[in-house]
């Protein structure tokens, strides 16, 4: 049995003190939670160590929205992996679309950093989707299957099961578009067969593939519906105790 998961990506939101309310929120929430998906935030680096301490104990795990692509040195600004894994983040989201979009991140970089990711114990939340001219030029299987190609296909079997992969449809994010619960589950079909022919079946069927993309508490449930729909990684909705824990139960 695959793992389910739902991830808030806070993104560049929240100050500490708001950041902490909303963790709180988020644990009395989760102590009424029956089910069995794996919950992850990924608040702001600043945030990581005190939230850390408020979901300590609980079955919320940490995340991080990035990592550097070097282990260590002269890197002005940068956090690394063993800095993220000595603060107790067991989840780290890579290739976002953003971070590909607004900081020039390559698939080079994003091979280091996953491999930077998986020798400090980090689990990669790898992103992967198309934008919208791909998509309208029915270029979304292409795009989705260069960008495994040449990144995580590169890692052995076992690295690679220690992956989470996120579907993230460039033309949903933020914008309130979602995805039809079909296009979803057509894309995400077609990533499991792309595992499973570059490494076997029993990888594609073990492996968590998350939807993102204007997931909310009024569409997830239909979204989750799908056999290849694993759980959510979730933007704007997760800033929100009441929405978030909404799409848990979803
Ligand atoms: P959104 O973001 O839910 O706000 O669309 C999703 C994401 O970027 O991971």
């Amino acid at each position: 049995m695959r793992q389910k998961m739902i991830a808030g990506n806070w993104k560049m939101n929240t100050t500490l003190p708001e950041a902490e309310k909303l963790a709180k929120e988020l644990v009395n929430k989760m102590a009424e939670y029956k089910g069995d998906a794996k919950i992850v935030i990924a608040p702001p680096f600043t945030h990581l160590t005190k939230l850390k301490t408020i979901i300590d104990h609980t079955t919320i795990s940490l995340g991080a929205q990035n990592l550097a692509w070097e282990a260590s040195g002269a890197y002005t600004g940068e956090i690394s992996a063993s800095m993220l894994s000595s603060v107790g983040t067991e989840y780290v989201i890579i290739g976002h679309s953003e971070r590909r979009q607004f900081f020039n991140e390559s698939n080079v970089t994003l091979s280091h950093k996953t491999t930077l990711a998986l020798h400090n114990n980090l689990k990669p939340i790898f992103c992967i989707g198309e934008n919208l001219s791909q998509r309208e030029s029915d270029q979304h299987r292409e795009t989705v299957h260069q960008q495994l190609e040449k990144t995580v296909f590169e890692l052995s079997e076992a690295q690679f099961q220690q992956l989470i992969i996120a579907y993230e449809p460039v033309w949903a994010i933020g914008t309130g578009k979602v995805a039809t619960p079909e296009q979803a589950q057509e894309m995400h079909a077609y990533i499991r067969k792309l595992i499973k022919e570059h490494y076997t079946e029993k990888v594609a069927d073990e492996t968590t593939i998350l939807y993102g993309g204007s997931c909310k508490p009024g569409n997830a449930s239909d979204l989750f519906k799908q056999p290849d729909v694993d759980g959510g990684l979730i933007g704007g909705a997760s800033l929100k105790a009441d929405d978030f824990f909404a799409i848990i139960n979803a």
